[in-house]
């Protein structure tokens, strides 16, 4: 074989294997054979620059920057999207649909993801990316094509023939994991982090040296053709033409009759909206068929045939009224922002947790600022930064807190540690946290004993410390004189406590509040060491065997135990009379031996009934996917974890399957 053979075969091959990767999510080779069949291409060329040609995979590297992007006109316009808000807005869309149309409904539309990223379009000649354009101000943008090379799911020659000129329309996103993984590598660099994926992605494509654009990691999701032959007589048999063609559709495609299906599909996606790898903000809702959009037109704004239906922001903007101190359970100060109500992600929001003061200081927040507020999904509200444009006069950096604002006692900061702490265990704050976590649901589960009551009982001085609940016994004839107490709630909650004291050792174990120690660990912990007695001798090295937990945490358990008082803890426990009973004993061999994994929505039972279900019997849940994972049981919106384990060759099951493995009648106890 020849350089030019050897040079083509091996253009041929990554790109096949870039595809397998970035399209479809199933590698067939290691990222070393990749490396290598690469590196080869790049001597081949170097060697005999003839060959270079701009479809080689080589080009997705990036070039040395450039002067500036010139400009081009697009071949047919990039129109907007009118917006609807809401049902009622949907479905008088629906009813202008059917009146343009004049034959009466339903009709059939195409349903696909709103991608929030930055839209681009891709011309192919004979089948070759020859131009990427923004979307500039619709009639002309700016070319793109080196940086666009970079975006590896964009293929650089399509899989089928398709003579002359052809402009595919998408939009080019950062997936969550990978915006999570360059802000990371951004903090630990000390750079300013990305507001969002959007504006990360945006400006990676925007970058004249496009090597910056390479290692932003971007993606391309494909909704729809600009100029050239049309593939299909619908929208929906144009993007499965796409996929042909070698790109990664993302939608989740459907078509629907009607308003009432758009109405239902849109509240479905909604849903799941935090569970995709991606951002979106919301829905276009497409008449799939071409003819019915010729039919109807575009007005100068954008088509009559398509609608955007927006979701509530994720992010706003408000001012910073005070940074709080909170102190938690572990005595673990961090900063709060108390903020001017804003509405956010669909609820209103005064307050956000500024995660810690480094952080604090690195985003440079100030009280009075405006600040961007993020909630997505169920995640808890947080400060993103600062907007420094709108900075007024001149505010005062914060200042870090010396003393703890509940007890006046000097804070601490461990050695590498971001986090800033109270060191007194008796510090009220720390003590009602504790007492909270340890009587919760999901711990020693004590009814009655919830968070107004626990602040009430240590006001009185009732309670003073975890093992003082056991002590409330003695204290009953002054709780029945106690306001809304009465003979009968008292006696419902000392029955509630005395209960608690056999429950499974992973409750006490979670209920202890170690720092670390979430209620999974607590499990394995159980699960490892089977009693209280093994669990309070464990060192380093036994805590780091245990499957699942890592140095950080198996240190950090470990430096709990080392404690003193905390081996006091231990025993007041045992002498009150807790004897949690071992590890959750299984009711049968169904899952035994077995690690399975719950990613993406269920939607007819919770992740942590499933994930009881799977311990019940006899198995193991797991929260990622290694080679040590058995199953996985995917639901929609899986995304990388389910790639992860196709990668694996790992059985994937889907939550129906996974209900049917189930003995009779667990089914339903779960729903
Ligand atoms: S179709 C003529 N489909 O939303 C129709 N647009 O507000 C043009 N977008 O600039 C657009 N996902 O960048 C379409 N599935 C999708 C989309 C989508 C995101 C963006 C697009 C456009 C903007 C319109």
């Amino acid at each position: 074989m020849g350089p030019a053979e050897r040079a083509a075969w091996l253009r041929a091959e990554i790109e096949r294997h870039n595809r397998l990767y970035y399209v479809l999510d199933q590698p067939e080779i290691s990222d070393s054979s990749w490396d290598a069949l690469f590196r080869e291409l790049v001597e081949l060329e170097a060697a005999h620059p003839d060959l270079r040609s701009p479809d080689s995979p080589t080009a997705r590297v990036g070039a040395p920057p450039r002067e500036g992007f010139p400009s081009h006109r697009h071949l047919a316009p990039m129109l907007s999207l009118d917006n609807a808000f809401g049902e009622a807005e949907l479905r008088a869309f629906d009813e202008r649909i059917v009146r343009g149309l004049g034959r009466g409904g339903p009709i059939a539309y195409y349903a696909e993801l709103k991608f929030d990223g930055l839209s681009i379009s891709l011309t192919y000649e004979d089948g070759i990316l020859v131009r990427a354009t923004t979307r500039g101000d619709g009639e002309t943008g700016e070319v793109v094509t080196e940086n666009a090379r970079t975006v590896r799911d964009i293929p650089l020659k399509l899989l089928e023939p398709l003579p002359g000129t052809v402009e595919v329309r998408g939009e080019i996103l950062l997936f969550k994991s990978v915006f999570e993984a360059l802000n990371a590598e951004r903090t630990a660099r000390g750079e300013q982090v990305f507001a969002n994926p959007r504006n990360a992605s945006a400006g990676a494509m925007r970058q004249l040296d496009s090597r910056i654009t390479a290692s932003r990691r971007l993606n391309f999701c494909a909704y729809g053709l600009g100029a050239g032959p049309r593939l299909a007589e619908t929208q929906g048999e144009t993007m499965k033409a796409l996929a042909r063609l070698g790109f990664a559709i993302r939608s989740e495609g459907q078509v629907l009759d009607g308003g009432d299906a758009l109405v239902a599909w849109a509240e479905k996606i909604e849903r799941r909206r935090a569970e995709l790898p991606f951002g979106i903000d919301g829905i276009v809702f497409k008449v799939d068929r071409f003819e019915d959009q010729d039919q109807l037109g575009s007005t100068a704004r954008g088509p009559r045939w398509a609608i955007a239906y927006k979701f509530p922001a994720e992010q706003a903007f408000t001012r910073l009224l005070h940074i709080s101190t909170h102190v938690g359970r572990t005595g673990v100060v961090t900063p709060v922002a108390e903020l001017e109500p804003v509405f956010v992600g669909g609820v209103t929001v005064s307050r956000a947790t500024l995660h810690n003061y480094e952080d604090l200081r690195r985003k440079d927040v100030r009280e009075g600022d405006i600040v961007v507020v993020q909630r997505a999904g169920d995640v808890i509200p947080e400060v993103i930064g600062p907007v420094l444009e709108k900075r007024e006069g001149s505010l005062m950096p914060p200042v870090e807190p010396t003393v703890c604002p509940e007890c006046g006692t000097p804070l601490q900061r461990q050695e590498g540690m971001v986090a800033l702490k109270c060191p007194n265990r008796a510090c009220p704050a720390q003590v009602s946290a504790k007492l909270i976590h340890f009587a919760s649901r999901s711990a020693m589960d004590i009814e009655g004993l919830g968070e107004k009551q626990i602040v009430r009982l240590l006001e009185l001085g009732y309670l003073t410390d975890l093992p003082s609940i056991y002590r409330l016994r003695a204290r009953r004839e002054d709780l029945v004189q106690l306001d809304r107490m009465g003979e009968q709630s008292v006696e419902n909650l000392l029955a509630a406590i005395e209960v608690s004291k056999s429950r499974p050792l992973n409750r006490l174990l979670f209920g202890l509040g170690i720092r670390f120690v979430g209620d999974r660990t607590a499990g394995d912990l159980a699960r490892e060491f089977r009693t209280l007695e093994g669990f309070r001798r464990a060192h380093y090295d036994a805590l780091l065997a245990v499957p699942d937990i890592g140095p950080r945490t198996a240190s950090e358990i470990e430096s709990w135990l080392e404690d003193e008082e905390n081996q006091s803890l231990i025993d007041q426990l045992l002498d009150a009379g807790v004897a949690p009973v071992e590890a959750e004993a299984p009711s049968g061999d169904l899952f035994a031996g077995k690690t399975i994994v719950f990613t993406g929505k269920l939607e007819h039972i919770t992740r942590e009934g499933a994930e009881a279900m799977v311990i019940k019997w006899g198995g193991k849940a797991a929260g990622s996917v290694s080679k040590a994972t058995s199953l996985v049981v995917a639901g929609p919106g899986a995304g990388s974890k389910l790639a992860k384990a196709e990668s694996l060759g790992i059985e994937v099951i889907d939550e129906a399957t996974f209900l049917a493995m189930l003995p009779d009648g667990e089914a339903e106890s779960l729903r």
